[in-house]
């Protein structure tokens, strides 16, 4: 089958949403870019496929709700990024509370997300447009591949 010409920026054309869901986590490159297309609890979603910690490849991570917020355990390091926003959320405690009670906090935004959209059983991604950078952009670069090949 020929390919289609696919816009550049997307929404490119992902795959069936049944082999999507079958497979849950899909590695995926779309314009240079490696990302990962995950299907978790009814809802797709789609980020930078390396952590932004250090480079470590997401796929098959763990996937657990924390604080509310579903999030994928990096396999590597075990830092977890909310699929939603891509926030990296740590467990931390109050000093000056007494007695410190540990509880979840967000480092902020860290991993690039994309926006999954479905039409007739297919699935479609469009790459983040954010001019902003976001830290896991350093792995989807020329420097990042050659970090990522060190470990
Ligand atoms: Fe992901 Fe360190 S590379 S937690």
């Amino acid at each position: 089958m020929e390919e289609k010409e696919q816009p550049k920026g997307g929404p490119h054309f992902v795959g069936k949403k049944d082999e999507l869901i079958e497979v849950k986590q899909s590695f995926i490159t779309l314009e240079g870019r490696d990302i990962l297309v995950i299907y978790h609890q009814g809802v797709f979603y789609a980020l930078d496929a390396y952590c932004y910690h250090a480079g470590g490849l997401l796929l098959n991570g763990d996937i657990e709700d924390i604080d509310g917020k579903m999030c994928i355990i990096c396999p590597k390091h075990k830092y977890k990024l909310s699929l939603a926003k891509g926030e990296c959320l740590y467990k931390g405690c109050n000093p000056k509370e007494k007695p410190p009670v540990p509880r979840w906090f967000s480092k902020g935004v860290k991993q690039r997300i994309h926006t999954v959209t479905e039409t007739n059983e297919d699935v479609y991604v469009k790459l983040s447009e954010d001019t902003s950078w976001i830290e896991s952009d350093f792995y989807q670069g020329e420097d990042g591949k050659v970090e990522r090949a060190k470990t």
